[in-house]
Order: structure tokens, then sequence, then C-alpha cells
């Protein structure tokens, strides 16, 4: 019943919760584990800011090496999010034999494949189950609920934040600006929100769930990334009267061994399960080879959502401890990446075109998805408020994005279009 030693590095929103639920559920924690799991150490930036929790002023310290180098304690709880600074701390705590959970997803899809390697080499485990979708239990899923199966897709709305805006815009008719400085108001949104809102933060996240999922080393620099800053009002009008929800999705696709990964705001079919997922919750949808669809929708972030996913990961480590087993199950990228190239990648898409209203646009325009070899759904004509200009909306059968990229730079030039106003990557 020797007690399991945790250092905490960082006491913000997600440490708070991971102190809460550590003393709150302590008797079933213990009961599931076989020993008392004690916080013994915390890492603050100033330890005399005033806290929301109440903790033995002798545990809280400034300095990390503190933590790192105390041998009593056993894993290290890393949420005081940054990159460098953070990432020699934990490769430190492995090479001193620690286990680590961290929730830090700008770390681990920088330097997951460097991190791990340093946990096997030292037999150490490194869990992030909060790092993705914060309470959704999807890491653990694709690790090992799936490995039976082969997934071929998984599709997320990842990111909180812009799923808010992108709510509210379709809900209330709001525009882009008026939401984001809600959003931020209401702290959902970061006060720089850049990585929120220019899809980096969502691509962090579906480096970490496609290097899971297919089982490979996918890099930050593999994902294609677009974020929601120029959907406009008119975009979600357009997309809601064809059936369509738009929102930011991550994609990652795999067939025959080659995959791809992309962040973009997407039309999805209102009949989609994803489409319906609001507000600030996330949702991850995967397809596998056998099971078919599947999806997991919960809480993306917050104090308490985010610390289950960090105390289960605590108590993963702590039943390995008992087992003798850590750092032994971890993910292995056994397979080769092997990236899909633009003519590879395929998916229906939406364009919203600013064409002259005259007679042949339309044809001149429908030549050109005819010469790349683009084949047309659906296509709808009507006038503009701004007369003589008409609005035209496409819609494409499926299209590889390199003929589609042909198609649009034909456009350019194209003296009968006036803006090529949006294109959306369709799904559902
Ligand atoms: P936060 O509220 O800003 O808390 C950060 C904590 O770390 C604070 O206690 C801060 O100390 C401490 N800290 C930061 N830098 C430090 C340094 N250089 N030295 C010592 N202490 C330092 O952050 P958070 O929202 O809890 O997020 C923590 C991590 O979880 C991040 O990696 C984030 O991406 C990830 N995450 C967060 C959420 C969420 O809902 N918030 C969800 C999923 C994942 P002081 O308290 O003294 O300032
Ligand atoms: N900024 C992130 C979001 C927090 O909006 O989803 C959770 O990672």
């Amino acid at each position: 019943m020797k007690p399991v030693k945790v250092g905490l590095l960082g006491l913000g929103t997600v440490g708070t919760g991971v102190v809460r639920l550590v003393e709150g559920h302590q008797n079933d924690l213990q009961s599931q584990v076989g020993s008392p799991i004690v916080i013994e150490r915390v890492l603050v930036q100033n330890k005399s800011k005033l806290r929301n929790i109440s903790i033995d002023a002798s545990k809280l310290t400034e300095d990390p090496w503190e933590i790192v180098n105390d041998p009593t304690i056993d894993v290290i709880v890393e949420v005081m999010g940054g990159i460098n600074h953070t990432k020699e701390f934990i490769l430190e705590a492995l090479a001193q034999g620690k286990h680590v959970v961290t929730a830090n997803k700008d770390l681990m899809a920088m330097h997951g494949p460097e991190i791990l390697a340093k946990a096997k080499e030292h037999r150490c485990d490194v869990m992030y189950e909060a790092s993705v979708a914060g309470g959704i239990p999807i890491i653990r899923t694709l690790i090992e609920g799936f490995s039976s199966d082969r997934i071929t897709k998984i599709m997320g709305i990842v990111n909180g934040t812009t799923n808010y805006i992108l709510t509210k815009m379709s809900g209330e008719g709001a525009s882009y600006a008026d939401v984001l400085k809600e959003a931020q108001e209401l702290g959902y949104a970061e006060a720089d929100p850049t990585s929120d809102v220019e899809g980096l933060d969502a691509a962090r996240k579906m480096t970490i769930l496609s290097s899971i999922g297919f089982r490979t080393n996918v890099a930050l620099e593999d994902v294609t990334v677009q974020g929601i800053s120029s959907v406009s009002k008119e975009d979600i009008l357009y997309a809601s009267r064809l059936g369509y929800n738009v929102k930011l999705l991550g994609i990652a696709e795999s067939q025959d061994g080659q995959i791809s990964v992309s962040v973009q705001p997407t039309m999805v079919k209102q009949s989609h399960p994803i489409a319906s997922v609001n507000g600030v919750f996330n949702a991850v949808y995967v397809f596998g080879e056998a099971v078919g669809e599947t999806m997991f929708y919960g809480a993306g972030a917050g104090e308490l959502p985010t610390a289950t996913s960090i105390v289960a990961d605590l108590v993963a480590v702590v039943k390995n401890l008992k087992l003798g087993v850590n750092g032994q199950q971890g993910v292995t990228a056994y397979k080769e990446k092997k990236l899909k190239t633009d003519d590879q990648i395929s998916s229906k898409y939406f364009l919203l075109l600013h064409v002259e209203d005259r007679a042949g646009v339309l044809a001149r325009i429908t030549q050109v998805f005819a010469e790349f070899e683009v084949s047309l759904e659906s296509v709808l004509q009507q006038p503009s408020p701004s007369n003589p200009q008409a609005e035209i909306i496409v819609i494409t059968h499926d299209a590889n994005k390199a003929a589609m990229n042909k198609v649009l730079h034909t456009f350019e030039s194209l003296d009968v279009i006036r803006k090529v106003k949006s294109v959306y990557r369709v799904e559902g």
C-alpha cells in the first residue's frame, strides 16, 4: 500500500481539476489501483498567486528541477503548457525513470516521437489522453478499442472555440468578428486566438490522432491547414439552404497505405452525425474497415473534463506499476509513412462564384470543369443583389485535389468570373 507520489507541473485550469479529482475521488482511485495516489509537489509560476483551490503551501515550488530531480516522485503530470522548456523537463524526468502524463498537444504534436522513444528507452509510460478532445477518451479508444481493425478515416471537430464561433454564426446569423469577440469575453478563445481560428490547434490534434490511428509518425508539416477567418455569413447561409452545416473539420484518411491529413472549414451534410455537434463540444468520427462508422462526443476542454482524462492516465500508469509493465504498451508507429499526392486526394467541392450575368457564362464555366475532368453534381444560378452580376453555386462529384487546383487556377484568368467567392470541401 505504498503511496504513489505525483509531481504536478502546473496548477492552472487543468492542474486545479487534477487536484480536485485526485483528492475528491481518492477512495475510488485507491480501490482501483491498490495504493493511495498523493500529489506530492506542485510547480507554479507564482507561489503567492491567489488560487481557487486550497493546497498545502509547502507543496508549492517555483523551481521545476525540485520536482523533476526528486527521487521520491514516481509520476510527473505536466499541465503547464509550453514547448521547449517543458520538453526538457519531461525528457529528464523520463531519463530518471519517472512516468509522465501530459495534456500538452503542442509538445506531443511536435516532439511526440522523440518523447515516446525516450520513454521506451527507460521503460517508462508517457500518456497523453487529455491532449486531444479534452474529456473524450479518444486516444485510448484508437490504441486499444481499434487495435483489431484498420482505420481508414478519422474526422474530428477538435477545436471548441471555432465550433462555438461557427455554431453562433449559423444559428444567429452573427458575423465572424462579433462572435470571436464574444468567445474571447466568455473565455473560450485564447487572448490571442490565432492558433484556434487559423486551424493550428486542430492541426496539432490531428497530427496526434492520425499518428495513433494509422500507426505511423505523422508530422505537423504533413497536415494542410486552413482556418475559419475567411468563412462569411453568406457562405453559411448558402450551406444551410443546400442542407449543409459549415464545420472546421480535421480529416485524416488512409487508403492502400497512403495517407492524407488536413484541417479546413468543410460543408457537412446535415444528416451526417458530426454536422449536429454544436457549441464548444468536440466529436471524433472514426471509420474502421471492419467496424464501419463510430463517433465519440463530449467536452473538448475545461477543468474537470480535461482532468478526467489526466487522472485516468494516472490510474493506467499506476496499474502498470503494480504489474511491472510500464513502457511496454505505448503506441507503436510500425508503418512507414506514405503521404498521398494531390491527385490521390479526392472529395466533393462547393464553389460560390460571382460572375457576369450574360449569355454563355455558364457554358464557359462548365467547360473548364470538363477540361480537367471534374464532374458536377449540381449547378445553381441566381441573380445577385449587385446586378448585373450573378451568383453560381457548384457542387462537384468526387474530384481530385490536383484537378480542382487546375480549375481554380484557370478561373483566375477567366474573364466571365469576377470572383471565386468561396471554395469548400464537402463531406457526408
Ligand atoms: P493555465 O491555466 O495557463 O495553467 C498553467 C499553469 O502552469 C499555471 O499554474 C502556471 O503557474 C504554471 N506555469 C506555466 N508556465 C510555468 C513556468 N514556466 N514555470 C512554472 N509554472 C508555470 O493552463 P491550462 O489551461 O491549465 O492548460 C495546461 C495545459 O493543458 C496546456 O498544455 C493546454 O494546452 C492543455 N489543455 C488545456 C485544456 C483546457 O481546457 N484548459 C484542455 C486540454 C488541454 P501560475 O498559476 O503561477 O501562473
Ligand atoms: N483552445 C482549445 C479549444 C482548448 O478551443 O478547443 C482545448 O484544447
